[in-house]
């Protein structure tokens, strides 16, 4: 079962493993250099096995997607009290992938441990605490509050449809490195699949920057005279461009850019789709990633925004922009399908 993966725990059997080799100097450390000089999760081979169990089942019947959600963290210390986090509390991967349920798809959903979940994200983050949903009627049982009833069966019914079918498997990670392991891995089983009706739609926050397994400290960082931390971070190679060119070829890529000044955003997703090839960029700013976003593709930039009665009315906005990705989907799909017909 996935959920008893556990990702927030130090590796214990080896709390520092100083025989891995010392990582190059950063400016010239590739990709397939960075997983030479770290160590994979224990846990990997047991997500492999419900990868592979998941794409048996799945491979050929219907797209799957695979969603990355929440932020990475990059602990400080191997034995880690403190850590980098980015931002990213998981509602853009959570809320998306209930709609690509939704329309069929298969979901893997690769997210932050403990971060929002596609539909307990509905009762589990909310300034209510779940207990408030419930109370104890006149027998003394446990039942769900009469305003709450109508939501919650509509919650609970689409919820037991992707449980019951095995159309959702959730897929934890916390560090960096956890996070990049698993997302090759996931790249690699899925392959054999017909590459153009597998999605990977990359919502996660990823860190940009790391500390280097040879580099970690082992214990919790102790104070000094001086008072200062200064610390030494090497950065993440960009994978997005083995994703697209050896992990999966093929597979339609989407990848988000996030940023906090709108004069920076478009050309920051040009700049992402001219590096990696990819096939879109979907842009947000922090301050309006939820009413907002932009599609960007090589031809043009379309937005999408909520009207102000759909804001008044709580609408999510991956209800709007999820059926336009898969429609995008589809014409991809289409592509790949002329590009093999005889001339
Ligand atoms: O979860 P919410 O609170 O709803 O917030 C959603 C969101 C704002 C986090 C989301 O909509 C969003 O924008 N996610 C992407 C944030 C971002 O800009 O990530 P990034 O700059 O770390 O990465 C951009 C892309 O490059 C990612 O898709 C990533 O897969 C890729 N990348 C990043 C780092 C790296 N070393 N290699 C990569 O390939």
């Amino acid at each position: 079962m996935p959920g008893f993966i556990r990702t927030n725990e130090p590796d214990r059997a080896t709390a520092l493993d100083r025989h891995l080799p010392i990582q190059p100097p950063a400016d010239i450390i590739s990709e397939s250099e960075y997983f030479e000089h770290t160590k994979p999760p224990e846990y990997l081979p047991k997500i492999e096995q419900q990868v592979d169990e998941f794409v048996n089942r799945h491979n050929g019947k219907r797209r799957i997607a695979v969603v990355t959600s929440g932020g990475t963290t990059v602990p400080l210390e191997n034995n880690t009290v403190r850590f980098i986090d980015n931002f990213s509390a998981g509602t853009r991967g959570a809320t998306s992938t209930e709609q690509f349920l939704e329309n069929g798809y298969a979901v893997i959903f690769l997210h932050r441990e403990f971060s929002l979940l596609p539909y307990s994200r509905h009762y589990s983050h909310t300034t209510n605490c779940f207990l408030d949903f419930m109370e104890e009627d006149e027998n003394g049982k446990v039942v769900v509050r009469e305003t709450y009833q109508k939501n919650m069966a509509e919650t609970l019914k689409k919820y037991r449809h992707a449980k019951d079918k095995g159309l959702l498997l959730l897929v934890p990670f916390t560090t960096v490195n956890q996070y990049l392991y698993t997302l090759r891995l996931l790249a690699r089983e899925l392959k054999p699949a017909e590459p153009s009706k597998v999605l990977f739609y990359l919502a996660a926050a990823v860190s940009d920057f790391f500390v280097p397994s040879s580099r970690i400290a082992e214990h919790k960082i102790q104070s000094t005279g001086t008072g200062k931390l200064v610390i030494d971070l090497d950065p993440v190679p960009k994978f997005l461009r083995r994703l697209v060119e050896t992990w999966i070829p093929g597979a339609m890529i989407i990848s988000f850019k996030l940023e906090t000044d709108e004069k920076l955003l478009l050309s920051k997703c040009r700049q992402a789709l001219q590096r990696y090839g990819h096939q879109l960029v979907i842009g947000n700013l922090l301050q309006t990633r939820k009413h907002e976003v932009v599609f960007v593709t090589e031809k043009d930039a379309v937005p999408v925004r909520l009207s102000q009665d759909q804001i008044d009315d709580a609408v999510e906005i991956e209800s709007v922009f999820i059926p336009k990705v898969i429609h995008r989907h589809s014409d991809y799909i289409d592509s790949k399908v002329q590009e093999l017909q005889p001339l």
